[in-house]
């Protein structure tokens, strides 16, 4: 007995040492609203003024009613008791898109609705509520024996949670979602209530709500006036409905009071919202494979594709146009790899777990760890196993897939398939296609295509192709033959709008026509080619060596619970609501550098440049500025606050969130994290990890004095 607690105490050091055994380090974690009470001390210690109950409770309306899931993947906040909604401009910006014409260029002109009746409706958007949450473990897991088969298993899980959703479901209008957590050690269901009537109200101009563009997007100092306003409608009863000219603004169980009482470094803030996914407890392994195999494939690819695209961008304003949204996603994922990779090599992220590993082993070696004894080398292997198949995905998605001619000619072929009525892709004969599967089959497509040709230029396009050649592709185990490489933008017919707009007035009768001539396009053998080994090969691969990490990290997960039982471990994200909680600071990316916590709007007349389209300002917001006409959104010393940072958890889906100040007001919308901390999803460090926050003052003071929508300023409690 005595050797054991000596052997603890010895591991209790090797933790410390290694970092891991710190029970509540500073301002890291995604915490489960539910569960909140068990923050409350720690959160009030820091400035919190509320209850955990304030926040999130089934009994009575809390903040938690004032938060939204925004479409299919960021969070907004509702602001007044009319349902109108902030969210981030870069969120809204698909809907700001879908409305702006030649005629109402609301991307660069901004759009303010002078009436309800001129709100915009968003076929497609909706705005999910969360009515409560439950823990499910028991009804998931409960009774499911430990050596059962990792199938059987899936399908147990599989059923009781179908069962489980129905029964939640059967007589409400809700919709139930259940969520494994702790890689399956636990299970969570959150009931949704789903509005589907939702408006554009306003935005700003692009060069407001996206200044600094991609050469500021993950920076900190930041003068991005990211906010886009909407508003939820209901029916007649308050309750959700499709679109109709009868629906009246949503009235929220509750909303979010605005606070001007001004900022300081320290401040306590929160982030209420919806994190999509962070991998905090995974091993060394997999840490290894994603910084220094995957990310650097990535990263190479995305730079070549993007040397050719801007390259094209500035030599032509109509090219400029038609890739910057295109260029704008690429560019996103590029950066932020960049910054992770940095990020965990500065970190020394693998040597730290390497050395968590050391002392998990050795815990496995004591009677209490024993359960857990070859989790770790199983992970190994399976990391290894799997890798190929992973690079050959990431080479497959990054290179192979990367040129935009292939995904239409892809997408033509789908539909050739299907009519020619021989097979699928699962081998088994299809039936003959009917009249009205093609018609719905050729509206498909031509939605798809008027989209896609809207922006595309074949020059950039073979350009991205050709620079991906030159890259080593050995890997990916597809290659153009020397044929292909020659005709491919030289003979395929989807290079040109017209001739595949002219297919697509094939009539019904003629369909093998369509057939022939889309299958011995070029583009589309090439495309098969690709695509077949992504879907039929590597994908299946990788599902199934997947399965088996995740059964082992499951393991390995309940394994670092139950070794460290005094640690609190925050669930890693998974698109669920959570509350992140810090405090404004500034920090040192570099020895000698030092990042002050607050920008302002003289840092965008610093930046301001009318040669380079991510600096240009408004001439009413330069009027203004000289003017310093900045009404009551000025800070103490009289300047225009933008943006801040602060320690706050964060990740993708958690743009537009709410960031909230100790009285649970809304201080200001989440939209981005500084680039020394995008390490984050694998390794949180309190020294780097920042998440950036548009000012709400800012935001107001556009919608105020720049725009002067006086009709929206009345809705909202602002409190001085
Ligand atoms: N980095 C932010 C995020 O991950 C903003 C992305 C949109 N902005 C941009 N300039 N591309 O969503
Ligand atoms: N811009 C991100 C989003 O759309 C938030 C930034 C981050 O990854 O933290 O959710």
């Amino acid at each position: 007995m005595k050797r054991f607690w000596i052997l603890s105490l010895l591991l209790a050091g090797a933790m410390m040492m290694a970092g891991v055994l710190n029970p509540a380090r500073a301002d890291e974690g995604m915490w489960i609203p539910m569960l909140l009470n068990r923050n409350e001390a720690d959160m009030q210690s820091k400035g919190l003024k509320l209850s955990a109950e304030d926040i999130y409770s089934i009994n009575h309306s809390s903040l938690k009613d004032a938060v939204v899931i925004f479409g299919g993947g960021c969070t907004g906040e509702v602001v007044s008791n009319q349902g109108l909604l902030f969210t981030n401009h870069h969120c809204g910006f698909g809907q700001i898109q879908y409305h702006s014409s030649l005629e109402h260029d609301y991307l660069t002109n901004g759009f303010w609705a002078a009436s309800l009746a001129e709100e915009l409706p968003c076929p497609g958007l909706k705005v999910t509520f969360l009515v409560r949450m439950e823990d499910v473990t028991e009804a998931i897991l409960g009774g499911l024996p430990d050596g059962m088969s990792e199938a059987t298993r899936a399908d147990s899980i599989r059923q009781r949670t179908q069962a489980l959703k129905a029964a939640t479901e059967a007589g409400t209008h809700y919709q139930a979602r259940i969520v494994p957590f702790y890689y399956g050690n636990q299970y969570y269901m959150f009931v949704n209530e789903v509005f589907e009537d939702v408006r554009l109200v306003g935005t700003p101009p692009s060069n407001i709500g996206k200044f600094g563009g991609d050469t500021d997007n993950w920076v900190w100092p930041r003068h991005t006036g990211d906010f886009s306003v909407f508003r939820i409608y209901a029916d007649i009863n308050n309750k959700p409905a499709p679109y109709s000219a009868d629906n009246r603004p949503y009235e929220p169980r509750r909303f979010f009071p605005i606070s001007l009482r001004g900022l300081n470094p320290g401040d306590f803030t929160f982030v209420f919202g919806y994190p999509g996914r962070t991998q905090e407890y995974l091993s060394s392994y997999a840490v290894q494979q994603v910084a220094d195999v995957e990310n650097p494939l990535r990263i190479a690819a995305r730079t070549k594709r993007l040397d050719v695209i801007k390259a094209a961008m500035d030599a032509d304003p109509l090219t400029r146009i038609q890739y910057a949204a295109k260029a704008a996603s690429i560019a996103n994922g590029w950066k932020k790899w960049i910054g992770e990779s940095k990020g965990i090599a500065r970190l020394k992220t693998v040597e730290k777990k390497q050395a968590f590993e050391k002392t998990f082993t050795a815990w496995t070696e004591t009677p209490a760890g024993a359960a857990y004894k070859g989790v770790l080398p199983a992970l190994d292997a399976a990391y290894q196993a799997a890798e190929p198949y992973n690079v050959m995905g990431v080479m497959l998605q990054e290179i192979g897939m990367a040129p935009e001619l292939l995904s239409i000619a892809y997408a033509y072929g789908r539909l050739a398939e299907e009519a020619a009525g021989t097979s699928t892709a699962s081998g088994v004969a299809a039936a003959e296609m009917t009249d009205s599967a093609w018609q719905a089959g050729i509206a498909a497509l031509r939605q798809r295509a008027e989209l896609f040709y809207k922006n595309y230029n074949p020059e950039v396009d073979e350009a991205v192709f050709r620079a991906l050649l030159t890259m080593n592709r050995e890997d990916m185990a597809v290659e153009p033959d020397e044929a292909t490489q020659k005709d491919l933008y030289a003979k395929s017919l989807f290079v040109s709008a017209d001739k595949a707009g002219a297919l697509l007035n094939t009539p019904y009768a003629k369909r093998q026509n369509f057939v022939k001539a889309v299958e011995r396009d070029v583009a589309c053998k090439y495309a098969r080619l690709i695509y077949g080994q992504y879907y039929n090969s590597v994908r299946p691969a990788t599902a199934r060596l997947n399965a088996g990490i995740d059964s082992l990290q499951r393991l390995y997960m309940r394994g670092q619970m139950e070794m460290q039982p005094e640690r609190r471990f925050y669930p890693d994200a998974n698109f669920t609501l959570r509350v992140a909680y810090g405090q404004i600071a500034g920090f040192s990316p570099a020895d000698a550098v030092h990042y002050a916590p607050f920008t302002t709007i003289d840092g965008i007349m610093a930046k301001e440049n009318p040669d380079i389209y991510d600096y240009v300002v408004e001439d009413r917001l330069k009027e203004l500025y000289a003017a310093r006409d900045f009404g009551p959104y000025a800070d103490a010393a009289g300047r225009l606050p933008v943006a801040f940072i602060a320690t706050n958890h964060t990740t993708g889906g958690n743009s537009g969130s709410p960031v909230l100040n100790g009285e649970g007001e809304l201080i200001g919308l989440n939209f981005d994290r500084n680039w020394e901390g995008t390490m984050s999803d694998i390794h949180y460090d309190p020294s780097q990890c920042r998440n950036i926050t548009l000012d709400i003052r800012y935001c107001l003071f556009i919608i105020d004095k720049f725009a002067g929508a006086q009709r929206l300023m009345d809705e909202l409690e602002i409190r001085r």
